[in-house]
């Protein structure tokens, strides 16, 4: 089965996570074909909005471990980069349906998206540390941005997760909806979207965004460079190691 869903209609882009038996999360292939869908979307006319999703039991758990433990480059050329600057400089508007888990980039992808629609089962965590890594996706910067730094630091030192009401009250929500309804009303306000004027909704996204584009381009490559250095580090390996044998980590003599 494809791991990734990706369809064209009615001027919506709308992408699927579909690797339900490994909980959405993301490998090589799916962050490279994450990335070309969104460039190409961002450069045709007839493409105004994009739709992220996963599925009603799970959004995404992240990075796939496998791949960290084998080594996957994450370079700045890596496809994950390369989904990351996508994502952030995406000028059109991007809409997520977001249910159940949603760890690591699957909470830290939200930052950059304009209209989440969370079901009320959406849990979501950034649990970098836990295993051995630092934030990416500029979440570093804009998650005390959005949370105040004190909830924030729970979310990124402790990596507790938070719950669709926290992150409504945050704002990195939009509204909370039975996990049944959360994609339909994605795609309902991409179509809305979509039959606006193009060249507004791009400048007025323009506009909200000025003042942390320069700051979430840098921190971005700043955090690439941490991340990618600790994914060799010997905390890391470990909390990779042990999550695949499904035991807890042990971080005592690293
Ligand atoms: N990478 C690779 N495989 C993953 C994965 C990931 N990020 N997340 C889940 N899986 C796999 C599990 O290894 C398991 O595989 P198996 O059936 O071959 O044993 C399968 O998906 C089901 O996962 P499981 O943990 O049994 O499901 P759950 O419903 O109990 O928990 C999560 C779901 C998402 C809460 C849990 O899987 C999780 O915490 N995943 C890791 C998240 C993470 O740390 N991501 C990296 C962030 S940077």
């Amino acid at each position: 089965m494809n791991e990734l869903l990706i369809d064209r209609t009615d001027g919506v882009l709308t992408i699927t996570l579909n690797r339900l038996e490994k909980k959405n999360s993301l490998t090589r292939a799916m962050y490279a074909a994450m990335a070309d869908a969104l460039a190409q979307a961002d450069a045709d006319a007839t493409l105004r909005v994009a739709v992220l999703q996963g599925h009603e039991t799970v959004f995404c758990a992240g990075n796939d471990i496998g791949d960290f433990l084998n080594r996957i480059a994450t370079s700045q050329e890596s496809p994950a980069f390369q989904f990351l600057r996508a994502i952030s400089t995406f000028s059109k508007p991007l809409v997520a349906a977001v249910c159940g888990p949603a760890v690591g980039i699957g909470t830290t992808m939200l930052f950059h998206c304009d209209l989440v629609y969370a079901g009320d089962n959406a849990a979501f965590s950034m649990p970098f540390v836990n295993l051995g890594l630092c934030p990416e996706a500029a979440s570093s910067y804009l998650a005390p941005q959005l949370m105040g730094y004190g909830r924030a630091a729970e979310a990124l030192l402790l990596g507790e997760p938070f719950l669709a009401e926290t992150a409504l009250e945050m704002g990195l929500i939009s509204r909370i909806v039975p996990p049944t309804e959360a994609a339909a009303l994605a795609q309902r306000q991409a179509r809305k979207l979509a039959a606006k004027p193009l060249g507004s909704l791009i400048e007025t996204k323009r506009l909200m965004k000025k003042a942390q584009v320069g700051i979430v381009a840098e921190r971005l490559q700043e955090e690439g460079a941490s991340f990618a250095r600790l994914l060799q580090e010997p905390a890391a390996r470990e909390a990779f190691t042990a999550f695949l044998e499904k035991r807890k980590p042990d971080f005592s003599k690293i």
